[in-house]
């Protein structure tokens, strides 16, 4: 690869003599010349590929959001009431994943701020992830936390003002004719109210309150001070699988016993169905708008892919048909622009790893052959034992070269697997269900089959790679020690 900074400088202490002009990569690589290449420098120094890798990662929240105009103009023309000072009505945001929901929802709540900042009205958001705050005392104790956090630096501003105002009429008594006080103990008694009341505002902890005391807090907090105030649940979903539709409910109650503030919910979720289990008041309240974000098209993605790119990579770094062929694959995984911004950066690591200048189409494939795994490790790796045991079984009855293996079968190496390692044994229409389970995972392929007059059975072929699996499965402890499992395989086929 050609690059003049290896090349040794011509005079030892170049790079310090002018400070000036002096570029990073320059002082790096100079020290480390002198043969003394260390673990890093060779990486260092091989760095065409990336510019800012940051922007690929999940992590970023991007200021530009193409083909989302849509659905950020309608979130942004109900939220607007807040501005105005009247309650927005709640939004419900729909779609599958990777659909720029929390990427819209984030640059939404940012502009939204920053207006309300501007125009100096009282609108504040929180944003809450429900996937790992999933209980109702968790979410109430988070919220009633940022509310008093807020509250307490509202007080502090207006105390300093007040403690302004009274210096200034202390100085010159006539000044008190222009404030709203008729005397300067007047201004001396809010200034205690206030801090009292800021003394009073407790942090509620993160557990061991009664859920009623903490929604109390919470209730208090909010209207503390007359303001709008956008609450977002992200993953709700999450909140009511794991723990029911109270929280909505005092939620979206709360409006007609608040006296100073509104409140308004924005759901989020890429479960459609999950408002079937909410009671149907919650439902409908919390859905009186509903916004849904379709799954991009492959010319999407690549308009997207195609910003961050411009950013993320060094110029020249891309072949051309490396952001087509991710969009490509990522629009055939229901147009998740997460799994294409994934492949993007996996394809530029791999090509950086292999001291690539540039990536090519086969740093895409390769990509996309390494997510796949990785999301197939992380499924195997959690299954439950029995599931372990099943899938176990089938890879056993493969690695013998048994063709087209039937649940029967399947079924006989579970059992004397389950013997070897001294699990309970299910019966065969529960390993028949863990069987449709491993096949709804994409981990198995488990087709139904007639038997003629022998009735139906289910023939399975693995959909993963059997090295790697097996690997995963015997890093469990408990299946690592299984041994060679030929010696009952003939037996397994004749026991069916
Ligand atoms: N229109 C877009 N422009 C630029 N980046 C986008 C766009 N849509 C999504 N992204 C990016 O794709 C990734 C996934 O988006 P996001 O997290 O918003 O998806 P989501 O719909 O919330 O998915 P999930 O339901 O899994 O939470 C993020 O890195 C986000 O920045
Ligand atoms: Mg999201």
């Amino acid at each position: 690869m050609p690059n003049e900074n290896t090349d040794p400088p011509d005079e030892p202490g170049d790079a310090t003599s002018g400070f000036e002009g002096v570029d990073l990569d320059d002082v790096v690589l100079d020290d480390a010349d002198e043969g003394n290449q260390g673990l890093f420098d060779d990486l260092l120094s091989g760095e065409p590929i990336f510019e800012n890798k940051e922007v690929l990662r999940p992590s970023y929240t991007p200021h530009e959001l193409p083909h989302r105009k849509e659905q950020i103009n309608r979130m942004a023309t109900i939220l607007v009431a807040a501005l105005r000072g009247e309650t927005p009505s709640n939004i419900l945001i729909y779609g599958k994943t990777g659909t720029g929901k929390t990427a819209s929802a984030k640059f939404v709540s940012q502009e939204l701020e920053r207006t309300s900042l501007k125009y100096e009205v009282p609108c504040e958001v929180e944003y809450i992830n429900c996937e790992v705050t999933d209980t109702q005392y968790r979410v109430l104790a988070q919220l009633a936390n940022k509310f008093i956090e807020n509250n307490h630096v509202a007080i502090e501003e207006r105390v300093e003002e007040l403690e302004d105002i009274r210096d200034s009429t202390a100085a010159e008594p006539a000044q008190i004719a222009n404030t709203e006080f008729s005397s300067v103990e007047e201004i001396d008694e809010r200034i205690g109210e206030l801090e009292a009341d800021a003394e009073e505002m407790e942090a509620v902890p993160m557990t061991g309150w009664p859920t009623d005391r903490v929604y109390n807090t919470f209730f208090e907090a909010v209207d503390y001070r007359e303001r709008v105030v956008v609450i977002m649940l992200d993953e709700i979903d999450k909140l009511v699988e794991k723990s029911g539709d109270d929280t909505l409910y005092n939620l979206s109650r709360m409006n007609s016993e608040l006296e100073n503030s509104r409140v308004s919910i924005m759901g989020i979720s890429n479960d459609l169905k999950f408002t079937d289990f909410l009671d149907p008041r919650v439902k409908s309240s919390l859905g009186e708008e509903e916004i849904v974000f379709p799954p991009y098209d492959a010319n999407q993605l690549r308009d997207i892919l195609q910003h961050r790119a411009d950013v993320a990579f060094k110029p020249d770094a891309l072949s051309d048909d490396v952001i087509p062929l991710c969009a490509a694959f990522a629009a055939q995984e229901h147009g998740d622009a997460r799994r294409a911004l994934d492949l993007l950066r996996t394809a530029g690591e791999l090509a950086e790893r292999d001291q690539e200048e540039r990536i090519e189409e086969v740093h895409v494939r390769k990509a996309q052959d390494k997510i796949e795994l990785d999301r197939v490790v992380e499924v195997v790796r959690t299954l439950p034992t029995q599931s372990k045991l099943v899938l176990f079984s089938t890879i056993s009855l493969e690695k013998n070269g048994v063709r087209n293996i039937n649940t029967g079968e399947v079924y006989n190496v579970y059992k004397h697997l389950c013997d070897e390692i001294d699990a309970d044994i299910l019966t065969q229409r529960r390993v028949t269900d863990l069987i449709s389970e491993l096949d709804m995972l994409g981990i198995v392929n488990a087709v139904v089959v007639s038997k003629g007059r022998y009735g139906r059975t289910k023939e399975i072929s693995l959909s993963v790679p059997i090295d790697e699996t097996e690997a995963v499965l015997r890093s469990d402890s408990r299946l690592g020690d299984i041994d060679d499992t030929q010696p009952f395989m003939q037996q397994a086929r004749f026991d069916n």
